[in-house]
């Protein structure tokens, strides 16, 4: 059988299954379905207080999902969906607080992906899906890299993912913008479209915030490479045998491999992973989101 039919037989039947989207590889249960939700979390280890975004593939299935939906929103998702941008809207009551972890507001993102846009159309039903990955480590931009973490799962092999850094996550307070999560989409592009200033704050309601996420095994000493390693406050059992990269000089060629030379790096018996980069790269607005990943990533970020 066609691996999207049995994909949407899987879904139907209370199963997950592994999506791919353009950000990173998600693990998907459709929302109407309770016991699929509650293995999402049960697969990913993860505390029922971190949320999950909604998948959708029309804008008319978002506001099936939000309890309003007003004229920034249509704005954001006429400009940037299908893409990697999730929008924190309120609620309705279609969506279990199961999904949204008692929040009243849902994240909602349209992905750019051909197979998970055919799924969710197909379906008919949205999907919640978070990064597939155990709660706190590396996500995944590849199926094999899903495969590794969930070999019982069905996996949709939609190739290597294009962004490879997960959405930005936007949401308004008293109707201002915030970012809670930068991403590849920066606060001048959303600001250019919503026509006023979008600022970054992290939000203690967003789990994905906590201090360490997305980590290797290995230590991770992410440094500016105009330092010099052997000064640092670095215990010296790590320096013994470390493998290192460069961070390329391209953002979002940076972005598209960061995660996998994260667990390539991971796989060899070293004593840390070095990460090099430079300040000018640190201070760019485009690599805002790719530092954002490193800097949780890491045991060690050195910037001076
Ligand atoms: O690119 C992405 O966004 C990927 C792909 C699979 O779409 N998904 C993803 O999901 O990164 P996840 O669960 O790993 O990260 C979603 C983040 C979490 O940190 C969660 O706390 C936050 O979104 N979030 C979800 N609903 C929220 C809400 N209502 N308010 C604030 N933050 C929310
Ligand atoms: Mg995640």
């Amino acid at each position: 059988m066609e691996a999207i039919k049995q994909a949407i037989l899987n879904l139907r039947n209370h199963d997950v299954i592994g999506l791919p989207t353009e950000t990173v590889y998600g693990l998907a249960a459709a929302i109407d379905s309770p016991k699929g939700i509650d293995k999402i979390f049960a697969l990913k280890e993860r505390p029922f207080f971190d949320p999950l975004i909604i998948h959708i593939a029309s804008v008319e299935q978002a506001k099936s999902c939000a309890g309003e939906w007003n004229d920034k929103f249509q704005k954001l998702a006429d400009k940037f969906w299908p893409g990697p941008l999730t929008l924190i809207v309120p609620k309705n009551d279609r969506i279990s607080s199961k999904i949204t972890s008692g929040l009243n507001t849902v994240g909602l993102r349209m992905p750019n992906h051909p197979l998970a846009l055919e799924l969710i159309k197909e379906l008919g039903v949205p999907v919640a899906a978070p990064s597939a990955n155990k709660f706190t480590k590396t996500s995944p931009t590849k199926y094999s890299h899903v495969k590794k973490s969930f070999p019982e799962t069905l996996v949709l092999d939609g190739g290597d993912c294009k962004v490879g850094i997960e959405s930005t996550i936007l949401g308004f307070e008293d109707y201002k913008p915030v970012i809670y999560r930068p991403g590849m989409i920066t606060p001048e592009d959303l600001g250019q479209c919503l026509g006023e200033e979008v600022l970054i704050k992290e939000s203690p309601v967003a789990p994905g915030h906590l201090k360490h996420h997305y980590m290797p095994d290995t230590p991770l000493i992410a440094i500016n490479k105009d330092l010099d390693l052997n000064q640092q406050q670095i215990p010296a059992p790590l320096l013994k045998s470390y493998k290192s990269w460069c961070l390329d000089v391209d953002a979002n060629q940076a972005a598209r491999s960061l995660y996998q030379n994260l667990r390539d790096y991971d796989h060899v018996s070293s004593s840390a992973i070095v990460l090099f980069f430079t300040k000018s790269q640190y201070e760019d607005n485009m690599f805002t989101g790719i530092f954002n990943r490193i800097s949780k990533a890491a045991d060690y970020f050195i910037i001076d």
